[in-house]
């Protein structure tokens, strides 16, 4: 493995009839096995007899996909101690053959592409290509991360002089506890646990309660790649008390978590607490929000600008934190864009994420569609409504059209705060300098983009334009591992970046052996 180039997984070209066949034979197969309940998985064994949550597919809240198996307090107990033991031999375990069975994990993944994807789009309401994209980057995170690993202990460094030997190598840390988003069920899921696995480490997987049918399935293939018993565990439950169990228990060496800023205070707070028995300081990798702007510069490719701000405010309805959720335009085209964009944006499909065609599914649950109709509802009264798509005869569904405010000042909680759902609001700036001045303007720095033909400008931004992840003349959602690894800074998140070749140095520790001789 050592040596060889990581190429990203090619996602499924849907044009290709029999690429479209084979996903709809799995939408039709995957439909056969609703009903199931998922347990939660420790030490090899799935743990019954507990209660259970019953998931719905967010399009067709009348049907039930299955149930989860809700692990409590006790059970999280006792899988940490079960890590941990396991870790004794994992951590040991060369990495070689470590990265082996991630190479495996990786390959099962790309065997299995269809049914992991039908599943996705099922649980999560994501729709085919972004669905299929999702198996794409969990795929690269096992082969990258396991030539990461491979690199890192290869690097392992000695420095001799006379009289005295200094060697530098990394070690494992112990039991990872991954806390995991549904906004990319399987990838993002899979890249914290695979890069906790990589490094040595043994891994408590935590998935979202609106996720955890995806995550059942990634600890299935866990263990046909023959990952040993206790090293990954899954442990579907809820937030409050697994999450909460899980982040403060002494044992637990490191947290890694994406989601939402107000959750990460939490768990930032409570894992800097040393506990009873616990011997090391936590560390917490945490991957939170944004409020991601994209500046149409007066000179910029208005085709290119318009789907690419689309494709960014819209794909799977805003619901990433890379989403463009404030767009900053140049006055002298403002009126202009707004009517293109707003065109092109009335052009997409909302509807069942199960049908090919559709570009924009149902928003993750009820609670979310409520949150966000209400956002909707109180900007309507503040700012100027430029597009609201009727979404009425889609049925029960957590539907929200793709909707745009325009005239928003940069300092309202609709430019401020994020939303995670279809709304974008666009700013009108005065001049270059403004328009940066605003992007800049908010607590968050994940993703930022321009559209403009002006070296000036694009050099301008470069240095200035204060994002983790900042895209010029193209879409900002959709990093590549390798090519853009992710993440971002200030509220946006602690830690390095996500598919990059820093991020593996968070799971391991440094040592330092010096000798006299
Ligand atoms: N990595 C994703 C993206 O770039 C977000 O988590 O869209």
């Amino acid at each position: 493995l050592l040596g060889s180039e990581f190429v990203n997984s090619p996602d499924r070209d849907f044009a290709v009839a029999a690429e479209r066949e084979q996903l709809a034979a799995a939408l039709a197969e995957v439909r056969t096995r609703f009903g199931q309940t998922y347990w939660p998985m420790v030490g090899g064994k799935a743990r019954t007899g507990l209660p259970t949550l019953p998931v719905a597919n967010p399009a067709e809240p009348g049907t039930v996909l299955g149930a989860i198996g809700l692990a409590d307090a006790e059970l999280a107990d006792e899988a940490v101690k079960i890590a941990h033991t396991a870790w004794e031999s994992w951590s040991k375990t060369p990495p070689q053959a470590r990265a082996r069975l991630l190479e495996r994990l990786g390959e099962l993944m790309e065997q299995q592409r269809p049914t992991l994807t039908a599943w996705i789009v099922y649980e999560t309401g994501k729709p085919w290509r972004e669905s299929d994209a999702d198996v794409s980057e969990a795929i690269d995170f096992c082969r990258y991360y396991a030539l990461q690993i491979l690199k890192l202990t290869s690097q392992a460094q000695q420095r001799d002089l006379p009289g005295e030997t200094n060697g530098y190598h990394y070690r494992s840390r112990g039991v990872a506890a991954v806390i995991a988003p549904w906004n990319f069920p399987l990838a993002i899921l899979t890249g914290m646990s695979t890069a906790a696995l990589a490094a040595g480490n043994t891994v408590i997987m935590k998935p979202a309660e609106q996720a955890s049918i995806v995550a059942a399935q990634l600890m299935r293939l866990c263990e046909q790649a023959g990952f040993a018993a206790g090293v990954v565990n899954y442990l579907p439950g809820k937030g409050e008390v697994v999450g909460a169990k899980l982040v403060a228990h002494p044992r637990v060496h490191l947290i890694a978590f994406t989601g939402s800023l107000a959750v990460g205070q939490r768990i930032l707070a409570e894992a800097s607490v040393v506990r009873p028995g616990q011997r090391h300081l936590k560390r917490v990798i945490a991957e939170l929000g944004g409020k991601n702007a994209i500046i149409v510069d007066s000179d910029a490719d208005l085709d290119q600008a318009v789907v690419g701000v689309v494709q960014s405010a819209f794909s799977y309805s805003g619901q990433k934190c890379s989403a463009c959720s404030r767009l900053i335009v140049l006055e002298g085209i403002y009126e202009a864009f707004i009517e293109r964009l707003v065109q092109a944006t009335r052009s997409l499909i909302v509807g069942d994420p199960a049908q090919p065609a559709t570009y924009t599914g149902p928003v993750i649950a009820r609670d979310a569609c409520e949150r966000i109709r209400g956002v909707i509802e109180q900007a309507k009264g503040r700012h100027r409504l430029v597009l609201e798509v009727d979404v009425s005869h889609l049925g029960e569904g957590y539907f929200i059209g793709p909707t745009i405010f325009a005239d928003v000042d940069p300092q309202s909680s609709l430019a401020q705060e994020e939303i995670f759902g279809p709304v974008l609001a666009v700013l009108k700036a005065r001049d270059f300098e403004h328009a940066i001045e605003i992007a800049n303007g908010t607590n968050f720095a994940l993703t930022g983009g321009l559209f403009s033909r002006s070296p000036k400008h694009i050099a301008e931004a470069r240095a200035r334009f204060e994002a983790g992840n900042l895209y010029i003349n193209r879409k900002i959602t959709a990093a590549l591992v390798d090519r853009q690894p992710f993440g971002g800074f200030r509220l946006s998140g602690i830690g390095s970046k996500a598919g990059g070749p820093d991020y593996l140095l968070q799971f391991v520790e440094p040592v330092t052996v010096t000798e006299n001789i």
